[in-house]
């Protein structure tokens, strides 16, 4: 199942990942694909929010993965600069209990258990276009999520 939000500015952006961080079921992951500067961090930094997470959220491009405790656990992958032949990453393991949000996912061989793929596509200076696709066999975790997602999606 796929479906598009629509965000004409950076707020709504941080607004969407709000909103996953509320409402995404644990565990989770979440796939973030798009080029340079679409917002794949500035989503990341409002799924941290909708978790309760203080801390400022930044891109781990040096550590790969760094992780935080708000309301739920939240393990931020970004493998930007990994090994694609690095399959074998230490922390799988504490994807258990956790949201997990992993950018440049291309770049891993990490078997994802059933995650949520979200594309980030530049639609004009300010204005993203986020896809999101679900599994259908899985989808029944995410009924809530998607009915509040449905107020960016038109
Ligand atoms: N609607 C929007 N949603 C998200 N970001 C936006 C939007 N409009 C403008 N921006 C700007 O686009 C940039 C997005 O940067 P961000 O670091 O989140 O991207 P990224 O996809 O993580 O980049 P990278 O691939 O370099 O890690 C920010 O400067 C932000 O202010
Ligand atoms: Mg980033």
């Amino acid at each position: 199942m796929q479906f598009q939000c629509y965000a004409s500015t950076k707020e709504i952006t941080l607004s969407i990942g709000q909103t996953i961080g509320q409402f995404a079921p644990v565990p989770c992951v979440l796939t973030l694909t798009g080029n340079l500067g679409t917002g794949k961090t500035t989503l990341t930094k409002g799924i941290a929010r909708g978790m309760g997470i203080q801390t400022t959220v930044n891109s781990p491009t040096f550590n790969i993965c760094k992780i935080y405790h708000g309301d739920k656990k939240l393990v931020h992958i970004d493998a930007y600069r990994l090994d694609p032949s690095i399959d074998e990453l230490g922390f799988e393991e504490e994807m258990d209990d956790a949201i997990t949000v992993i950018e440049w996912s291309e770049n891993t061989d990490m078997i994802l258990n059933d995650p949520i793929s979200i594309t980030i596509d530049y639609d004009g200076e300010n204005q993203r276009i986020l896809t999101f696709e679900f599994n259908d066999s899985t989808i029944f975790r995410y009924d809530r999520l998607i009915q509040e997602l449905q107020q960016w999606s038109h």
